[in-house]
């Protein structure tokens, strides 16, 4: 834990795996769960891995862990006095993002998986996992990473281990999840926990030098959606390789949400989603999720500072990247932040952008792919301008004019991983374990043209139907190329564990029963902060003044917020927003909310061509809102 029992000491370490054979395996003795020894023994065979090392979470332990990665090159400690205990990590310039198309769900059947998600066997897939795993931590050390997504001990967190030979992800998981011994605390000797099990895929021969980034060419990211297991090879990058964030937290879990309704339980959410809450001067707070797709916002929405025309509304942060949502008896959704980090997108985060952000990475902070300065500290597109030298992402000399001749010195999906702790905007409940209710859910898309700034759906099957069709410019969160329009309903296109159309079914469900209970359902709306001008420049200002579109969403949840109702839901009129303190005219506002209806008309062809893919499990009500919006179009209504 980087909480109090992170002062524990340090107790066994880097058993020699030859020791293997003793019966426990070289565990601490506060691992008294003999399943989870007999699970860690049976990986440690497969691998053989030189060293097995127990993570305690401490202070220690990590500090060590750092030490180690600077003497080996793979990570680089930043100038002590600029940015106090930080490092600089280059990965492989072939290891830099999620690789979807390597990413598979391995359900028994693969109707189960559906369109939108690439399936193989799960039987054929252990075969193949079972030899490239065979002897791949060779000359390694094999670290034994518990942790919790979620609070410790909360009712809606989940507890894994991950199984990894790679140190960068060891101490990435102390950050980014609560990860050390109380978690054995909560296992005792025979608690469930997700299993997942990482290698970069590179052993090592005798003597052989390692390499500051080890991976491989092949990559799997498999999950196993019935036994929840996660299995991932080759790569150390992000998403790819901490298996608690996309993998445990967004695939697996989406699934142990609807599962628990085939149980006969009410279920719950695993969402793509930042939690923010939203103070008025009044001081009544609110509670928002928001689903954007990977580099889409969420970071710096979930930081908003408002405008100062805002005076008395404060923003504060629960999440940034996902949410676990649960029905709780009072009839409302509580959601959790499952991570206890952020690993966030580097470029573009200024003080202007995202002051939170950047206060939060003053110290303490692991960057991956952002450029080095000559004294010491970090660089990154957008963040400045441009220092007169550096070292670029991949370790080469880099000056203002490569970046005026096109090359980045920040990879555009560089990170960094800091503690949600050092957040300043960071709130007092982040860490609560009831979660906070939710009033709004917002879905939103990177589109340059069609959608409309903001949309309130007029109930919860239109909302379901405007996230399920939501669109989004592709990004460098995902290797390949970057902005092509794709579907990416909920921004869960690759991170939903079953099939899309029982994901919507189970989103309709869900608010089925609720409102059958007599709750009253978080309101929807749907975002679009992205549209350009004829020049191909953003029209709308963003950051800080999202606020002015989240104020009037509180006024609507107070029913007192105007607009006008079009095809699929109600928009703010020009006079509906506070424009106090930004020079923002009615010109400009209809280039970013005016509805083209030959656009519209293709965009539910785009809609048709999805729920086509989906069609054998398309819930009927989506096709029928589909249906009832086109009939509104064409009324010109
Ligand atoms: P993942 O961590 O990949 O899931 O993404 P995220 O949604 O947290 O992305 P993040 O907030 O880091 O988004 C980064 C990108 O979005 C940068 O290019 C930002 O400049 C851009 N961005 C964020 N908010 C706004 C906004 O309000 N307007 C505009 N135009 N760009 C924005
Ligand atoms: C995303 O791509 O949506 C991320 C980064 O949040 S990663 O952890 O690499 O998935
Ligand atoms: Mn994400």
């Amino acid at each position: 834990m980087s909480h109090a029992s992170s002062r524990a000491a340090m107790t066994e370490t880097a058993t020699p795996a030859g020791a293997a054979g003793t019966a426990r395996l070289g565990a601490p003795d506060w691992v008294r769960h003999e399943r989870l020894i007999e699970w860690v023994r049976s990986i440690a065979e497969l691998a053989q891995p030189d060293r097995i090392h127990w993570c305690d979470g401490s202070q220690q332990e990590y500090d060590r862990l750092c030490d180690q990665m600077v003497a080996a090159g793979t990570l680089r400690r930043l100038d002590p006095a600029r940015r106090p205990g930080s490092f600089l990590a280059l990965s492989d310039p072939d290891d830099v993002a999620r690789v979807e198309d390597r990413t598979f769900i391995c359900s028994e059947k693969r109707e189960d998986a559906g369109p939108t998600n690439n399936w193989t066997d799960p039987a054929q897939m252990r075969a193949t996992l079972s030899k490239l795993f065979d002897g791949c931590m060779r000359g390694r050390t094999m670290y034994v990473v518990p942790f919790s997504m979620g609070p410790l001990g909360s009712h809606i967190s989940h507890l894994g281990i991950e199984i990894t030979d790679s140190p960068y992800v060891a101490v990435s998981m102390r950050i980014m999840t609560r990860m050390g011994r109380a978690v054995y605390d909560l296992l005792g000797e025979d608690g469930g926990f997700v299993p997942a099990v990482h290698s970069v895929g590179r052993p090592l021969a005798a003597g052989e030098k390692d390499v500051p980034w080890p991976c491989n060419e092949t990559k799997y990211i498999v999950h196993y959606p019935e036994t929840r297991e996660i299995w991932s090879f080759g790569s150390g990058y992000g998403g790819n390789a901490l298996l608690g964030k996309k993998c445990f937290a967004l695939r697996i879990a989406s699934n142990m949400g609807r599962q628990a309704v085939q149980a006969g339980g009410i279920g719950w959410l695993a969402e793509h989603m930042l939690i923010l809450g939203v103070t008025s001067p009044a001081g009544k707070k609110y509670h928002v999720a928001a689903a954007f797709p990977s580099a889409c916002g969420k970071t710096n929405f979930a930081m908003l500072i408002p405008p100062r025309s805002f005076e008395g509304w404060k923003v504060t942060t629960i999440g940034d990247d996902i949410a676990w949502i649960k029905p709780h008896s009072d009839g409302r959704l509580y959601a959790i932040n499952p991570e206890a980090g952020f690993f966030g997108v580097a470029p573009g985060t200024s003080e202007k952008t995202n002051p939170n952000c950047l206060a939060s990475l003053r110290e303490n902070t692991i960057f991956t792919n952002v450029a080095l300065t000559d004294d010491g500290d970090v660089w990154w597109e957008g963040l400045s301008e441009p220092p007169a030298h550096l070292i670029d992402w991949q370790g080469r000399d880099w000056t203002p004019a490569d970046g005026k001749a096109g090359r980045k010195a920040a990879h555009p999906n560089s990170r960094f991983t800091v503690s949600a702790a050092q957040c300043p905007s960071i709130d007092p409940h982040w860490d609560s374990v009831e979660g906070v209710p939710i009033d709004a859910f917002i879905f939103g898309g990177r589109r340059s043209t069609t959608v409309p700034l903001v949309t309130e759906a007029r109930d919860w099957v239109e909302g379901v139907y405007m996230a399920a069709t939501m669109g989004s410019e592709t990004t460098a969160a995902q290797a390949g190329a970057t902005g092509v329009v794709r579907r990416d309903p909920f921004a869960m296109l690759p991170f939903c564990g079953y099939h899309m159309g029982d994901y919507f079914a189970h989103w309709l469900d869900l608010g089925h029963r609720l409102q059958a209970g007599g709750a009253k359902l978080p309101r929807i709306y749907c975002v679009n902060w992205f549209r350009t001008d004829e020049n191909g420049k953003f029209v709308w200002p963003g950051f800080g003044e999202n606020m002015r579109v989240l104020k009037w969403m509180i006024d609507r949840i107070e029913g007192v917020g105007g607009g006008v109702e079009h095809v699929f839901g109600t928009t703010p009129r020009y006079e509906d927003l506070n424009w106090n303190g930004l020079e923002f005219g009615s010109a400009a506002y209809d280039k970013i909310t005016s509805i083209d209806r030959a656009a519209w008309r293709e965009e539910f062809a785009l809609h048709a061509e999805l729920f086509g893919r989906l069609a054998d499990r398309l819930p009927h009500s989506l096709q029928a809102t589909k249906e009832r919006f086109e009939q509104r179009l064409e009324s010109g209504a």
